[in-house]
């Protein structure tokens, strides 16, 4: 069972230490991220819901540094007055002298500067040549090389210290970014990574060993009441219904309340999201589906951005079919509904046969003429740039998954993150998941990965993977997580026809299970919450902020016992990481 206080005092094997306070009222900290207020992926999520806990503990002192773009600046960030005069005289000179630096910030308090990801390393390695007293955090979501490699669909965790790094990241093109990277991980007083299996990652692809494991947090939104979140996903799934209805006009033979919605979301990074795992494994779930003659329907969501012009006229054409018959219905409602008051005021029961006249009879029928279609119901929402090579489109085309009238599971691409302004699917992100019964997650290279942890915190069961960050430090702390609605695809010890093999009996088993099985199931996910709140998790950030103080004003910080704490790996995972064998090819089905 879950033990929530041993879980959180030994995470990541970090030794214990005493909680950590700081008196920041002399010191300034620094953010800088290329995520800061802009969406790109899940260092947003870092950033953003992590916020909360540091200006509980920073106030004013606090502040995060990111790219200008007018329409995040409008709609994110409220403008105000620099909070004292240093920074105001650093601002000056930054807008006065075009990024140059001075030394006015010298005399202030001490600053800790905290980078993320190679594209803000440049502000570390700069500080660091010019002497600015600063002391340095890096943290790194991913190592660019690995993410590479595994896009390419190297075999990477068998080779990981095989690789010539030099040369990959040359032929790769990134050579430069890969530098700037290194550079920035090696200049750090510490340096920080979001997973156990990204430090050892990190050690083979930079050369670092991170000094501190940071798992990423969320907020934890506490309900009043237990059953708030479960009204919250049948409300939701009410509006992914709708959607349903519409796209699936003319095709509407499979029963609604019978239907589960599973989603997979993230940057479109097919194989490294899992997504070809992910689509191999519904073809066998439809196989198994159709055979049993199970009356379950699964649609399945695909929220990944791709290269679009627009929506496509057939989805946006479903959507005003189904307006127009909720139109229809609700005019021919209320004559229906007059005619009949009319009549018991009269003291008569009107002849139902009757009480509708001819003209309503044609609206109707015209109304259900509109829903006729000579095609199936569309697989991609958008008209897409690269229909014809574009991986998930050219996998259904070999699955064949058509949405066909005999398919149980039907397949709906939505190559565009969702929001509450779409006019074909009206709901942002949160809404969306809540509304829904499963995420797949089935990632090959993962190093935290958001999306599942979100679902848990909405009380939404998820599917992972033994090589995603999240599901590793699922599988550490939690000891059934399946229980809790955490399937983790075992992409480790398995072949990759097994590893899908498991990802399809998870979804089968799914599908079996009774609407209160659902409801119970949705209610221990939800209690796993906890064990990712910042409240908890933010300690790891503050822990790397003292760490950096002490390294670089070892005379001011001195905490000895903060500096015997390298990460150290959980002995677990670096025997697996050791002796396992990492399947990577995966046998297509023909
Ligand atoms: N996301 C979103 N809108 C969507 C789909 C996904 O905002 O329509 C967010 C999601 O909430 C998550 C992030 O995208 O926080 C993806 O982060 P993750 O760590 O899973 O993967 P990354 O993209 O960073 O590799
Ligand atoms: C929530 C609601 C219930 C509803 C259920 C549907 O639990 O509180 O009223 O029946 O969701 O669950 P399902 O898994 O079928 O979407
Ligand atoms: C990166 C990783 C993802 C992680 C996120 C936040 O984008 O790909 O796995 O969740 O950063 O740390």
């Amino acid at each position: 069972r879950l033990s929530r206080s041993l879980s959180i005092t030994s995470l990541s094997g970090l030794p214990l230490w005493e909680e950590e306070s700081l008196d920041v009222q002399d010191l300034l900290l620094f953010e800088v991220s290329w995520e800061v207020t802009n969406k790109v992926g899940g260092i947003y999520t870092v950033i953003q819901t992590k916020a909360k806990i540091t200006v509980d503990e920073w106030g004013e002192n606090y502040i995060m540094m990111g790219p200008y773009y007018e329409h995040n600046f409008k709609t994110q960030v409220e403008k105000c007055e620099p909070p004292n005069q240093a920074i105001k005289a650093a601002m000056d000179s930054l807008i006065n002298n075009g990024c140059q630096l001075t030394d006015q910030l010298q005399d202030k308090p001490n600053v800790i500067a905290h980078f993320h990801e190679w594209q803000a390393g440049t502000g570390l390695v700069l500080s660091r040549s010019r002497k600015i007293p600063l002391a340095t955090v890096f943290t790194t979501h991913a190592t660019l090389l690995g993410r590479y490699l595994c896009a390419g669909n190297a075999d990477f965790y068998n080779n990981l210290d095989k690789f010539n790094i030099d040369q990959e990241a040359g032929e790769r093109q990134i050579y430069h970014r890969y530098c700037l990277e290194r550079a920035a991980v090696h200049c750090a007083h510490v340096f920080t990574t979001v997973s156990q299996i990204t430090a050892v990652e990190a050690n083979h692809m930079l050369h670092r060993q991170p000094d501190v494991v940071t798992p990423n947090g969320l907020n934890i939104r506490k309900f009043s009441a237990m059953h708030e979140f479960q009204n919250l996903h049948s409300m939701n799934k009410a509006k992914i219904q709708e959607f349903v209805r519409g796209h699936f006009y003319g095709h509407l033979d499979f029963n609604l309340e019978k239907t589960l919605f599973f989603f997979i979301a993230g940057r479109y990074e097919f194989s490294n999201k899992g997504a070809d795992l992910f689509l191999e494994s519904l073809s066998r779930l439809n196989y198994l589906l159709r055979v049993q003659k199970s009356d379950v329907t699964v649609v399945v969501f695909f929220i990944m951005p791709a290269k679009t012009n627009n929506f496509n006229v057939e989805s946006l054409k479903g959507q005003a079919v189904r307006k127009q018959l909720w139109d229809t219905a609700q005019s021919v409602k209320e004559k229906f509904g007059k005619r009949l008051y009319e009549s018991l005021l009269r003291g008569e029961i009107p002849d139902m046969s009757k009480i509708l006249d001819r003209d309503d009879f044609t609206i109707m029928k015209r109304a259900i003429y509109a829903t006729q279609r000579h095609s199936f119901p569309p697989v991609t929402t958008h008209n897409m740039l690269d229909d014809s090579t574009d991986p998930i489109l050219s996998n259904i085309r070999r699955i064949g998954l058509f949405n066909g009238r005999n398919d149980r599971v039907k397949i709906v691409f939505h190559p565009e993150f969702l929001s509450s302004t779409s006019p074909l699917l009206p709901m942002d992100y949160e809404e969306f998941v809540r509304g829904c019964h499963l995420g797949v997650f089935p990632s090959y290279y993962e190093p935290w990965g958001y999306t599942p942890g979100e679902c848990t915190v909405m009380g939404i069961p998820s599917v992972t993977t033994n090589l995603s960050g999240f599901g590793c430090f699922m599988e550490e702390h939690v000891s059934d997580p399946s229980e809790y609605g955490i399937y983790i695809v075992d992409r480790r010890f398995r072949s990759a026809d097994e590893s899908c093999n498991q990802l399809t009996q998870f979804m089968f088993s799914f599908c079996q299970q009774s609407r209160r099985q659902r409801i119970i199931q949705r209610n221990r996910t939800e209690r796993l919450s906890d064990l990712l709140d910042w409240r908890y998790l933010g300690r790891f950030y503050m822990h790397a902020r003292h760490l950096a103080l002490s390294r670089s004003f070892p005379g001011k910080f001195k905490m000895d016992h903060l500096n015997l704490a390298p990460v150290s790996l959980s002995h677990s995972l670096r025997c697996t990481l050791m002796h396992s064998h990492f399947p990577r090819s995966l046998t297509m089905r023909t």
